[in-house]
C-alpha cells in the first residue's frame, strides 16, 4: 500500500470544463510543481477519462473520483478498483456528495478498493454518516457539508464544530482513520484552521480548479503548513 503523507491538500478536479482534455494534465503538473517545490503533499483527483494520462505523467498522489462496487468481469461502463489500480493511481474517493452511494455499496466499494491495494477516501455529508462509514475502516474520511460545496464560505468558518465532532467521533471508532474536511476551502487560513481543528488536510475543488492562477492559489493554500 502506498501512503498519502499528511497534512495533505487533495484537489478534486470534478467535471469542470477547465479539466477537459489537456486541462487535467496541465493542472496536475501545476500541482506537482508546487508540491515538489514546497514539500507539501498535494494529491489530485482528475476525471476518470484522464486518470491514466495524469497518473503516468506526474509524481504526486493521483486518486480516482469514484470506484464502483464491481469486480472485473462482464459488466459495462462501471469503474472497477482494478481499472483504477492499473492506471497508476494510488487511491479513490468513494461516496462524494455529488456521487452518493447507499452504505452497503460504500462498504462493497471500500472492500474491493482495499483488495486492489488502493487508498480509500470515503466522503461523508454529516457526523452521523462519517461514524457509520467508519465501520468499513477506510484510510480517510472527508467530511463535507453539501450546502457549502462550491461556495465562498469555508466549512472551517461556517461550521468548525462539524470538523471537530467528526474527528473525535471517527477516532473513537478507529484511531487509524485520518479525517479530511472540505467545502468552500479557498485560503491558507482555511487550511490552517482545518488542521487546528484536527483534520489531516483538506479536500477542495473550485478554489483551485476555477482559479485564474492555480499556482498562486496553491501557494496560498499551503503557506501555513
Ligand atoms: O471534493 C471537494 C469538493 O466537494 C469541495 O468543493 O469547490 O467547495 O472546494 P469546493
Amino acid at each position: 500500500m502506498t501512503d498519502l503523507k499528511t497534512p495533505a491538500i487533495v484537489v478534486n478536479f470534478k467535471a469542470y470544463r477547465e479539466v477537459d482534455g489537456e486541462g487535467s494534465l496541465k493542472l496536475a503538473k501545476i500541482c506537482e510543481s508546487v508540491s515538489k517545490d514546497s514539500g507539501v503533499t498535494i494529491a489530485v483527483c482528475p476525471p476518470m477519462v484522464e486518470l491514466g494520462t495524469v497518473a503516468r505523467a506526474v509524481d504526486i498522489p493521483v486518486f480516482s473520483q469514484n470506484a464502483d462496487p464491481h469486480a472485473p468481469g462482464s459488466s459495462t461502463g462501471w469503474i472497477t478498483a482494478s481499472m483504477i489500480k492499473s492506471t497508476g493511481a494510488i487511491g479513490t474517493l468513494i461516496n462524494h456528495s455529488e456521487h452518493r452511494f447507499e452504505n452497503n455499496v460504500i462498504s462493497e466499494s471500500v472492500e474491493l478498493a482495499k483488495a486492489d491495494d488502493l487508498i480509500t477516501m470515503v466522503c461523508a455529508e454529516s457526523v452521523k454518516k462519517a461514524v457509520s462509514v467508519s465501520a468499513y475502516h477506510p484510510d480517510f474520511i472527508a467530511i463535507e457539508p453539501p450546502e457549502l460545496i462550491g461556495g465562498d464560505i469555508s466549512v472551517t468558518t461556517a461550521n468548525p464544530l462539524i470538523i471537530e465532532d467528526t474527528v473525535n467521533s471517527v477516532k473513537s471508532v478507529n484511531k487509524k482513520i485520518s479525517v479530511l474536511c472540505g467545502a468552500g476551502v479557498k485560503t491558507g487560513e482555511d487550511v490552517a484552521k482545518a488542521i487546528e481543528l484536527g483534520s489531516s488536510g483538506v479536500l477542495l475543488a473550485s478554489g483551485v480548479v476555477k482559479s485564474k492562477d492555480p499556482k498562486a492559489t496553491l501557494y496560498d493554500l499551503i503557506k501555513h503548513i
